[in-house]
């Protein structure tokens, strides 16, 4: 959807630029724009009992949503929550431990996605409060700030809840995959609708964007890829825009190297994530069919000075006159210096295309 204008009403800087409208200067935002390298995060995350808890408050997680719009003034807030909520929704037990990260009870067998199925029923009730976290924010915002909800990709949730957690070579999730094809696409197909649903519910509650954030594309050889990466997030997305035409939504496909252009072709994907390694020369080529955003190294953010300067202008002359929108390859790492992201704001707002 390209068209500027709704109900009368000039849509947010950043929905115009996921649409695929030209800005002056870029609009920018940040993945994990919201975190522990802000230390008014750690003192709200103090508050709560865990990192569930804090997903699951919408006091305390408003509240960090709004920090680094405090800060830094982004174009867009996004929702602070965790992509671990869909399978909280759905049952599955789930943890964060301390140096650990998340720790799910693992689901390996058709028996397993049965039980998870039966939780759909109760799913909108537990993820309640996360909408109501978005109302909460859409009511505080700042005009000109556009609010992102957002979810996991099907693939990359399933990665979490086969795997139990984090992984190194993704066997657990890549054999049930092979092994029994039946079950695991169950389980995809249990993720399509659970996803759905929470998108939808999201901006009903005040979303103006969506990301899907697909962490472990990268992992998946080019038939795998199609099967479980670009099907699910393909009928997703026309299950919003079947809704919501107006709303845009963006795709990150992590580590999809080549194949970002199969990522590009699907029908109602307004914008492409780009990870760090995806080269400008390509990103070009894809801005071509779509909106991009990215893809600063976040290690050049932490790092700072003239390294991070170089960089950003870099990726700013490269991308910032055709459909952008700034942002990292990934998420802000918590040793990041807050003053360093004060640098790139300020870089990123006075930069003009010539
Ligand atoms: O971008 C944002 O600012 C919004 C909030 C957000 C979080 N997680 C908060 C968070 C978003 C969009 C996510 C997405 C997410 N969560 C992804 C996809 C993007 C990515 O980073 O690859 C993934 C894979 C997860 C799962 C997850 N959550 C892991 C593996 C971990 C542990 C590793 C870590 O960084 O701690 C988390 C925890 C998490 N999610 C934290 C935050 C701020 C840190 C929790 C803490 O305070 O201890």
């Amino acid at each position: 959807m390209r068209q500027p204008i709704e109900n009368g009403i000039r849509a947010k800087p950043f929905v115009r630029s996921l649409r695929g409208e030209v800005q002056a200067r870029p609009c920018f935002w940040l993945m994990r724009q919201a975190g522990r390298y802000l230390p008014e995060y750690r003192a709200t995350r103090a508050q709560a009992k865990g990192f569930v808890d804090l997903c699951l408050r919408p006091d305390l997680a408003c509240e960090i949503t709004l920090q680094p719009l405090r800060r830094y003034a982004m174009d867009a807030a996004i929702l602070f929550s965790d992509i671990l909520m869909v399978p909280h929704g759905l049952g599955q037990k789930l943890e964060f431990r301390e140096g650990e990260g998340p720790v799910l009870e693992p689901v390996r067998d058709a028996g397993g996605v049965a039980k998870l199925e039966a939780g759909l029923a109760e799913f909108s009730e537990r993820v309640g409060p996360v909408y109501e976290t978005v109302s909460r924010v859409a009511a505080n915002l700042p005009d000109a700030t556009a609010l992102i909800g957002f979810a996991g990709a099907p693939w990359t949730v399933a990665t979490y809840m086969v795997e139990g957690g984090t992984s190194k070579d993704f066997a657990n999730v890549r054999l049930f995959a092979y092994r029994d094809r039946a079950a695991f696409r169950r389980l995809i197909d249990l993720l399509v609708e659970a996803t759905t649903v929470y998108l939808l519910r999201q901006v009903a509650a005040g979303a103006e964007a969506l990301q899907l954030f697909d962490t472990w594309a990268g992992i998946l050889p080019e038939d795998e890829y199609a099967e479980w990466v670009l099907g699910p997030v393909a009928r997703i997305v026309a299950a919003i825009a079947a809704k919501h035409p107006e709303i845009p939504v963006v795709f990150f496909p992590k580590g999809s190297g080549l194949l970002y252009e199969k990522a590009a072709a699907i029908p109602g994907v307004s914008a492409l994530g780009l990870d760090t390694a995806v080269p400008l020369e390509f990103a070009r080529r894809l801005q071509q069919r779509t909106t991009v955003q990215g893809n600063l190294d976040p290690i050049v953010l932490t790092a700072g000075g003239e390294a991070l300067d170089r960089a950003a202008t870099r990726i700013l002359e490269a991308l910032g006159g055709g459909p952008f929108v700034f942002n990292l390859g990934h998420g802000v790492i918590p040793q990041t210096p807050p003053e360093n992201v004060g640098r790139l704001a300020d870089l990123i707002r006075s930069w003009r295309r010539r």
